[in-house]
């Protein structure tokens, strides 16, 4: 065996959550077809890329066909759209030097402990539980700490920076937070999210905000950090338009900040370890941040399929909140079933996959806040969706 750096080591021993839904999936298959499975595992919108941000990343190629490479850090006119849209939709104004284009908002997530903790120095960064799990597997490859800020009904599912004990708020240096939420759907208000920029301005800790679901809400709008006081002086924001304008494939966004130092930090990664992204794909996403139209549409699409399987879920028993934003339902599992034990009955009885909270939720402090919860990604059709709605209310049955 060759030798490894160490916190490459750390993220190799993670579990590989999704071995068990894999191998369920593969019995489901061959036990009704491929066809037959309704596939709410993975957050991957089924919808295409709409047609007219597909028509501009064409025509961009023939136009950009002298580019040569990429400026690393996202052409003018990428970042100038990014602007005019933050303008547009929080009311901040920032300018085109602020924003760095970036390849989606996992790329960025991942880095970011590699850029502002120290390896073996117990440097902390805090992070949602659950959450996405690039936070913790950028913060093992930096060797530094994952703290979990466990997210439960009793605390609303919002993140309490109280609870952290004093010792571990000295060293902490980033806070990851996500509102709108994946999983749990909920939206911060501007109370939960001045604590938590107050908490970062006296305690010196970098404040994270990762805005990629930001335009999928189902009532009030979801705020951007950047709308709180003082937060330029602390907070990186980021952002994506892989959900908002189904552009998975593409792999763009940005990262954003007003602080000169966390800026020019990620800066400085960006143009040693990677081209820019391309430029025919800067130009599909800087016509996608301006055009709102298919972003309503999705948006209200996002909401029916919401609204259709939170419906089927309750009518079988299970304790359920409608989201307050992303696509996702955070469902507790009926009769308190194993979540693992209800994902698959739904898959092998119903060929309906979702996935088990535990799996995708740590174990801290002696609780896993997934225990009790499946999670549902409402990526398919309406009509997909209509009728694993069906074959769920064939359980009560
Ligand atoms: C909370 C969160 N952040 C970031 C991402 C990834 O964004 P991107 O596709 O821009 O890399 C995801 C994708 O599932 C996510 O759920």
């Amino acid at each position: 065996m060759f030798s490894k750096n160490r916190g490459m080591e750390r993220i190799m021993k993670q579990p590989y959550a999704f071995d068990v839904v894999e191998q369920n999936k593969e019995l489901a298959i061959k036990k009704f077809g491929k066809e037959y499975i309704i596939d709410f595992g993975i957050g991957d919108p089924s919808d295409p890329t709409p047609e007219e941000i597909r028509e501009k990343c064409k025509k961009a190629v023939d136009e950009r066909k002298d580019s040569g490479y990429p400026q690393t850090l996202g052409h003018f006119e990428f970042r100038e759209a990014v602007c005019k849209w933050i303008k547009k939709r929080f009311n901040v104004s920032l300018s085109e030097n602020d924003i760095i284009a970036t390849y989606g908002a996992k790329y960025a997530c991942f880095h970011i402990p590699l850029c502002f903790t120290n390896p073996n120095n117990n440097d902390f960064v805090l992070i949602p539980n659950p959450g996405y799990p690039p936070y913790t597997e950028g913060t093992l490859l930096a060797n530094a700490e994952p703290y979990y800020l466990n997210l439960t009904e009793d605390n609303n599912f919002e993140p309490n920076v109280e609870e952290i004990e004093k010792d571990v708020v000295k060293k902490s240096k980033i806070i990851f937070v996500n509102s709108p939420h994946s999983p749990t759907g909920r939206i911060y208000k501007k109370e939960k999210l001045k604590e938590i920029v107050d908490f970062c301005i006296d305690n010196e800790i970098i404040l994270v905000s990762d805005e990629c679901y930001s335009e999928l809400y189902f009532s009030e709008k979801s705020m951007s950090i950047l709308n709180i006081k003082n937060a330029e002086d602390c907070a990186i924001v980021l952002n994506s338009l892989s959900k908002r304008s189904m552009m998975t494939g593409y792999a763009v966004g940005f990262y954003a900040s007003k602080n000169e130092d966390l800026l020019k930090t990620f800066k400085v990664l960006q143009q040693k370890s990677v081209q820019g992204v391309a430029t025919f794909i800067q130009d599909a996403a800087a016509f996608a941040y301006l055009e709102d139209k298919h972003v309503e549409k999705m948006r209200n699409e996002y909401k029916k399929r919401v609204e259709i399987m939170v419906e089927a879920l309750r009518s079988i028993g299970c304790e359920v909140s409608m989201p307050e934003g992303t696509f996702y339902i955070w469902t507790k599992t009926p009769k308190n079933k194993n979540p693992l034990e209800f994902s698959r009955e739904l898959l092998l009885e119903k060929g309906i996959n979702s996935t088990p909270g535990n799996l995708i939720s740590k174990e801290f402090k002696g609780k896993n806040p997934g225990k009790d919860y499946v999670r549902f990604a409402m990526v398919q059709s309406i009509e997909k969706t209509k009728e694993a709605a069906e074959r769920i209310l064939e359980l009560k049955r």
